[in-house]
């Protein structure tokens, strides 16, 4: 029996509950929210497709009610404010800090085991924030962020291609925001074949460029940020870890030393398994991508300066 508590049920989070019941990735699957009624409504109108679609995974909402998340494998937290148009993930860290605090230290009360992906934004800073207030084992506790910004490059990648967006390769890491992730162009590939023999540098610049700007290109269309990718993309680290896929997901791990960098939560490729984050692996990057990365951990340090005084 597996089960997840998705903690937050706007956009992201009931769209990530949705997706895990319907792709079946969980046995059970509990929804809170603070708002009263929102995650029962959201929870039966989900789960009232079960017979359309066949599903056997069992959904249900809660208000604020953290013993009904009791033993879950792993709690996704969604919970917090999101970005309105022009705004940044880092505008958002005063009062999602308070609540990503409050939400973990209820879920650990009842799950003191499960796996914590941490989702709110700026997200790189909330993961670091649940490590320092917590103190779990570093491997259980994943940021989603690059999951999300390596489906965006492969999307750009796949229409600059004409190609099927499954026959593509592609990865994003470093910070999840608009200026300090690192779309690794370079190893971008088509069928295994490296993406630059078929698009020109301008184009494959262009590629990343609008990765980059990808959640913002839609906060402004939305009028809000987006839900249906990352929900979807939250639910796939989730399944790497319930069925042990070993899967290489960008998260934002905990660094001590890897990519020369330390005491910051930051994406890069991870082994995802039963366990959570059960390796990094280190690409070869050459010197500008180091440079880029090294830049980009320096952006994500002075975000977390900011969490001073949550800490
Ligand atoms: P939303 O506003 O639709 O949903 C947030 C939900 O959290 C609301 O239903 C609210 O009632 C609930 N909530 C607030 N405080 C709570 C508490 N203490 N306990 C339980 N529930 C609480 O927002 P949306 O679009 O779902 O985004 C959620 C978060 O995810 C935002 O911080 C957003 O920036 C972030 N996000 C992160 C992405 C990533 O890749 N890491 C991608 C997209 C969004
Ligand atoms: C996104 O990338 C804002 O993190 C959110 O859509």
């Amino acid at each position: 029996m597996s089960k997840v508590t998705v903690v937050g049920a706007g956009n992201v989070g009931a769209t990530c509950a949705n997706v895990l019941v319907t792709c079946q990735i969980a046995d059970e699957v509990v929804l809170l929210d603070i708002k009263e009624g929102v995650s029962e409504g959201k929870a039966m109108d989900i789960m009232q497709t079960a017979n359309i679609l066949g599903l056997q995974t069992r959904l249900i909402g809660v208000t604020n009610d953290y013993e009904k998340t009791a033993d879950s494998d792993v709690v996704v937290i969604t919970s917090g404010i999101p970005r309105k148009p022009g705004m940044t993930r880092e505008e958002l860290i005063g009062v999602n800090a308070g609540i990503v605090k409050s939400v973990t230290e209820n879920v650990l009360k009842y799950s003191p085991n499960a796996v914590i992906l941490c989702v709110s934004n700026p997200m790189d800073t909330m993961t670091y924030l649940i490590h320092k207030t917590t103190g779990l084992p570093k491997n259980r506790i994943i940021g989603m962020g690059g999951a999300l910004d390596s489906a965006r490059f492969k999307y750009f990648l796949s229409n600059a291609l004409g190609a099927n967006a499954v026959e593509v390769e592609g990865i994003v890491i470093g910070g999840h925001g608009d200026t300090t992730m690192i779309p690794l162009t370079r190893y971008a590939a088509y069928r295994g074949v490296p993406a630059s023999n078929y698009l020109s540098e301008e184009e494959l610049g262009k590629v990343a460029a609008d990765t980059m700007v990808g959640g913002a290109t839609l906060t402004k269309l939305l009028g809000t940020s987006a839900w249906y990718a990352p929900g979807a993309a939250s639910a796939q680290v989730v399944g790497a870890v319930l069925h042990n896929q070993k899967k290489l997901i960008s998260c934002s791990a905990l660094l001590d030393g890897e990519y020369g960098e330390s005491d910051l939560c930051i994406g890069v490729p991870c082994i995802i398994g039963k366990n959570g984050i059960e390796k990094i692996v280190e690409f070869e990057l050459n010197d500008a991508e180091k440079e880029l990365f090294h830049k980009s951990a320096e952006a994500v340090h002075k975000t977390n300066a900011a969490l001073a005084g949550a800490l």
